[in-house]
């Protein structure tokens, strides 16, 4: 009578520890917010890269892309605003390298200048913003993808903003041709809207 009382309990206990997923909560880490419906190539943390832009509808001298780096975007009392601008159009490099730190793309500057990574809404350029007092918080908002297909994947890791591989461009605002996420022609004369091409935005220098 005993055993019989004791069986569905038994069960319980054999089918709650089958549940159990295979790896232990403690060693995967969830998916963060801005990583979330990326797939299994996700990460969210990396140094040492830099920025290249692919066209996605043209063809490409190489698999690499323009680089990019970052490009002025006006200035006020005490600080600069900066943006992601193709090496041609602007042949500067204050900030030789990127790191994407917890969701937070951040370029490394040579000469120690505090920059911190702004919201990014449609329609408008990835932005940074550099000033020595109150830096603001950085916008966790972006993730890098790299490709799982073993076969005929891309060679190097695909940014993300806001969930979002597939959206960026490459506009010309005056002589500067930046980074765009999703253009429109709604753009309060930011940038040329006929000027711009889709384009993958890719993480150099990590493979
Ligand atoms: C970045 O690269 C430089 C030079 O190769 C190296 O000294 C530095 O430790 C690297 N930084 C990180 C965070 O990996
Ligand atoms: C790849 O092509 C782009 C132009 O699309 C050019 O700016 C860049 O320098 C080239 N990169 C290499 C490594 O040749
Ligand atoms: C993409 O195509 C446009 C239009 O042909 C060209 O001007 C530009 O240099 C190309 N950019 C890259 C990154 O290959
Ligand atoms: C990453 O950001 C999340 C949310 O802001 C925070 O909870 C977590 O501690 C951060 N992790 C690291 C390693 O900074």
């Amino acid at each position: 009578m005993l055993a019989i009382t004791l069986l569905p309990l038994t069960l319980l206990l054999v089918s709650t520890v089958f549940a159990l997923p295979t790896t232990p909560r403690y060693l995967k880490r969830a998916t963060p917010a801005w990583c979330a419906g990326l797939g299994a190539g996700q990460f969210d943390t990396a140094h040492n890269f830099t920025l290249a832009a692919l066209n996605t509808t043209l063809p490409n001298t190489n698999a690499t892309g323009a680089p990019l780096v970052v490009g002025q975007a006006g200035a006020v009392d005490g600080a600069e605003y900066k943006v992601l601008s193709t090496y041609a159009s602007y042949p500067y490099n204050d900030f030789p390298t990127m790191s994407l730190l917890n969701g937070s793309l951040i370029p490394v500057s040579d000469l120690g200048a505090q920059i911190s990574d702004s919201q990014v809404s449609a329609g408008n350029a990835p932005s940074f913003i550099v000033t020595d007092s109150n830096l603001p918080a950085p916008a966790q908002i972006y993730c890098a993808v790299a490709d799982t297909d073993p076969t005929q994947g891309t060679p190097y890791p695909t940014l993300a903003v806001n969930g979002d591989t597939d959206s960026f461009a490459l506009c010309m605002d005056g002589s500067q041709n930046n980074v765009v996420w999703k253009p429109t022609a709604d753009n309060y004369g930011a940038y040329d809207y006929n000027s711009c091409y889709a384009v993958r935005v890719q993480l150099l220098g990590l493979n």
